[in-house]
């Protein structure tokens, strides 16, 4: 039997369909599909915490509503997310005691600091840009249910990006201190939203693999690239300056030349040592606990209907 759906797994893989949870799948597909996904799933709950230290301090109603919907949607992404590696067989539980126990991977992003209102500007530009450059091919990815996932968190993304991009475009409007705010934003967030795609093509050792089984559609460093493109003409029309002496366009390779990316940064973020790295799961813990009682209240509800209808 193992042998049909193997074939029946390799051939769905050749057409270029999709593979759904009932079908047969590699243990190793799968295992690549939970990890993905629950990091994913964690970055985007974790991501929630340095936008909503500006809900209360945003300069206007007006934001405030647009920041909370924002910040809302992440949650909801963290939802389709978790519900998608669920389909692969691991409990919501378990993923969420992974997190909270520090043990489980979120994007290395979400381990910086939003001291000013322009890091909100910032965040939707550079980090939801560099988010749906990495995932609007996502939704091809081989597995059904993180795909369809995938279209809705794009869409939502998109505004998110325009909502940021907005916001730095107002702040370059505006005086002199509002210029440097916008410009400082960029300037600590451009190198860790390059980090966003993942280390170099050939220090990254799941996506020959992941490649191979339309997961990923395009390398780490294609991405990035990709981004970089997209984001020059944008910086021209904010007139915010990139934050690197030698991005320049190189004719012969038909792409932007940058700088060295500071890996060893990167390397530090993953291994919990990012500026807030503990903070974010310090929070993540106390709201775990503080919603204790939702949860109980929640089992508590489905086994009074479960009793009510054996009855
Ligand atoms: N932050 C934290 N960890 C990272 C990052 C990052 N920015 N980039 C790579 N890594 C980790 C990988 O998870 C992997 O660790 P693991 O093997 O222990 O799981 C290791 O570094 C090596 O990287 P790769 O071999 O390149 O890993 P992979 O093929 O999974 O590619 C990538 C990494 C591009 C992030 C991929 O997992 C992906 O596309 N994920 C979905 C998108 C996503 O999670 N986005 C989250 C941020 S965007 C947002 O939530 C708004």
């Amino acid at each position: 039997r193992d042998d049909d759906g193997q074939a029946r797994f390799e051939e769905l893989i050749a057409q270029d369909s999709r593979v759904e949870p009932r079908d047969w799948m590699p243990e190793a597909y799968r295992k690549t599909l939970i990890r993905q996904i629950s990091q994913h799933a964690h970055s985007e709950i974790i991501g929630m915490q340095p936008e909503s230290n500006w809900i209360s301090r945003a300069p206007s109603l007006k934001r405030k509503a647009i920041l909370m919907a924002k910040v809302q949607d992440e949650a909801g992404h963290g939802l389709y997310l978790y519900s998608a590696a669920q389909t692969l067989g691991i409990g919501r539980d378990e993923m969420m005691q992974q997190l909270i126990e520090g043990k489980a991977k979120y994007s290395s992003i979400f381990n910086y600091t939003t001291p000013t209102w322009a890091d909100m500007g910032a965040i939707g530009w550079l980090v939801d840009g560099a988010a749906i450059c990495n995932q609007v091919p996502l939704c091809r990815a081989s597995y059904g249910p993180y795909g369809r996932a995938m279209v809705r968190i794009c869409k939502e993304e998109s505004f998110h990006q325009r909502q940021g991009f907005e916001i730095l475009l107002e702040l370059m409007q505006g005086t002199d201190d509002q210029k440097r705010m916008a410009q400082d934003a960029v300037d600590r967030w451009y190198w860790p939203s390059l980090m966003m795609f993942g280390p170099p093509d050939d220090e990254s050792p799941n996506s020959a693999q992941s490649m191979a089984w339309n997961i990923k559609r395009f390398s780490n460093d294609d991405l990035r690239q990709r981004f970089v493109g997209m984001l020059v003409p944008q910086a021209e029309v904010l007139g915010v300056t990139l934050p690197d002496p030698n991005l320049a366009w190189n004719e012969e390779r038909q792409a932007y030349d940058i700088s060295e990316i500071d890996w060893t940064e990167f390397h530090e973020v993953l291994a919990g040592r990012g500026p807030a790295n503990a903070e974010r799961l310090r929070r993540r813990r106390e709201a775990h606990e503080e919603g204790a009682w939702v949860r109980e209240a929640a089992a508590e509800y489905a086994r009074k209907q479960a009793a009510n209808a054996a009855a």
